[in-house]
């Protein structure tokens, strides 16, 4: 068997050449046809990637030899592909996909319970508030969510987020709300989380008297959740095949519930059960996820691009790359195999914000930065949302004009030629027209949704879920473990212990002098 080092570097060899986007849609008159798919209410134009079909080919002899297609069907059918933490990855079967009965039983009994819970608390009208306390994966998704439901949704109560430990983040929360109206839903997986535990306990000493009927809380640990005094009943499970950067699905999603409604919550899960569908059955060249994880691929190990921009021309969306990092870098930013090997050059630097502020910050860079990449800058993933959903018509179409000039602008660039020729005869010329001057053959994907419904933003959601799965696959990493953030986690609890205790400890020099600081 070939090792996955000399699979990817076959890749390195065959994007060892000079592909000039602009001229492969004269090259490959087919080229709309073959690099733009379609499913349902979500379109990906892959087709100004500096990718032909000749390399799109040696990707899918990749995935075939990685055995993207058997890992596939592992993870539909439970297996315990979360092997460092022996655990199966059934976040699909939240929304009705994959796994055992029993798993399926466990989530069709959650939902009701969900459901009914929530259809309650906005019938009663007794809480108009909800403090959401959470971080990482028990934070982005809801917060993403419910950014974009305000598209075409209407939130029934006021809707706040506490992640960070920093006092700001919860104080921000709560402030000018009345805790007898106030719903706190607290959300850990583990119920471990420093960050959490202390807000909880900041938001339960704020609601005072309220403190046992308005506190619930959603995690995969009940008997931490009780330790921590919130009643049995007012516990909702979760369970340790849904990872935390998956987990959006699942009761972590209740306070969507409850601020938007049981059937917009349904609508999202739904759109994301048809992408699950679409990855699980269609064949890799025709597979949505398949395509962006493998231009990733292309631009990573092919083309030697270290960063990944996601730029959502859609406010509504501004939390996606936020989202991704966590995503994408917690779940494939890693060094060593699923073997112990060395891994070769995984998951690159996600980033971004939404267009166009980015347009006035870094796309600077973006069109005529250098970078490590083969053709400079970073790939992007455009995001737009064909539908105006603001009953401005006249800004809709300036910022789906603005979205569609950018990908436009990185593949063409501006050569040196017409900028001499715009300069005319002028003694500064060659110090000027090369500052003028745009490379191009800078690469990007656009995406776009026919609107931002529920529906659609789990199309989009899930698809980014399975384009990270196939991308581990690819390189041998496991994407369901986090072992990365445990030192950091280790050493706080130890460095706040001291701290409390006025002790030095045992520290590097640097640390040391921090720590004097505050004591
Ligand atoms: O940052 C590490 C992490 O474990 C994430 O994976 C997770 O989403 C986050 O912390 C919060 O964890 P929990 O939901 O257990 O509080």
């Amino acid at each position: 068997m070939t090792d996955r080092h000399t699979l990817l570097s076959s890749i390195t060899v065959e994007a060892d050449r000079d592909i000039s986007i602009a001229s492969l849609f004269e090259a490959e008159p087919d080229r709309l046809a073959r690099f733009v798919m379609r499913e349902g209410p979500l379109r990906a134009d892959f087709s100004k990637q500096a990718l032909d079909t000749q390399g799109l080919n040696a990707l899918l002899d990749l995935a075939a030899k990685c055995d993207l297609e058997e890992w596939r069907a592992k993870l539909f059918s439970g297996e315990r592909v979360n092997t460092s933490e022996d655990r199966a990855v059934l976040h699909m079967a939240l929304r009705g996909v994959g796994g055992t009965a029993e798993n399926q039983a466990e989530v069709a009994a959650m939902r009701d319970r969900m459901a009914t819970y929530a259809t309650a608390i906005r019938a009663d009208g007794k809480f108009k508030n909800i403090v959401h306390i959470g971080i990482g994966g028990s934070d982005l998704g809801p917060r993403l969510v419910a950014d974009a439901f305000e598209a075409s949704a209407e939130q029934s109560l006021v809707l706040r987020f506490a992640e960070n430990v920093d006092g700001a983040s919860v104080n921000d929360a709560i402030k000018g709300l009345n805790p007898a109206e106030t719903l706190a839903v607290v959300v850990s997986k583990s119920f471990g989380t420093q960050e959490t535990k202390m807000n909880g306990e900041a938001v339960r000493d704020w609601l005072g008297e309220y403190g046992g009927s308005n506190m619930i809380a959603v995690t995969a640990n009940r008997d931490g959740a009780q330790d921590f005094g919130i009643a049995p009943d007012n516990i909702f499970d979760f369970w340790d095949w849904v990872g935390g950067r998956y987990s959006v699905w699942s009761a972590v999603g209740l306070s969507l519930q409850i601020a938007y409604g049981p059937d917009v919550f349904s609508d999202f899960l739904d759109g994301a059960r048809a992408m699950d569908i679409h990855f699980r059955d269609q064949p890799l060249q025709e597979n949505l996820p398949v395509m962006l994880a493998l231009t990733g691929i292309w631009n990573r190990n092919g083309l030697g691009y270290g960063s990944q921009a996601v730029i959502p021309y859609s406010r509504r969306l501004r939390k996606f790359s936020a989202f991704l990092q966590q995503l994408e870098m917690e779940s494939n930013g890693k060094c060593a195999t699923r073997d112990g090997a060395v891994a070769t050059l995984a998951c690159p630097v996600i980033w971004g914000d939404e267009g166009t502020n980015g347009q006035h910050a870094f796309f600077q860079w973006l069109h005529q930065g250098p970078s490590e990449g083969r053709y400079g800058g970073a790939p992007v993933d455009f995001v737009a949302v064909l539908k105006d959903h603001e009953a401005r018509p006249a800004h809709h179409t300036a910022l789906l004009a603005n979205c569609f000039a950018q990908s436009e602008a990185l593949m063409l660039g501006k050569s040196e030629t017409v900028v001499r020729a715009e300069l005319g005869d002028r003694a500064d010329i060659d110090a000027l027209a090369p500052q003028k001057a745009f490379p191009g053959n800078r690469p990007s994907t656009t995406l776009t949704l026919d609107e931002l419904s529920p529906n659609a933003l789990g199309y989009l959601i899930a698809l980014y879920e399975h384009k990270t799965f196939v991308q581990g696959v690819i390189w041998n990493v496991n994407s369901f473990d986090q072992w990365g953030v445990q030192l950091g986690k280790v050493l706080a609890t130890t460095i706040l212990d001291e701290l409390h205790a006025g002790q030095d400890g045992d520290h590097d020099p640097s640390t040391q002098a921090l720590m004097q600081m505050i004591k």
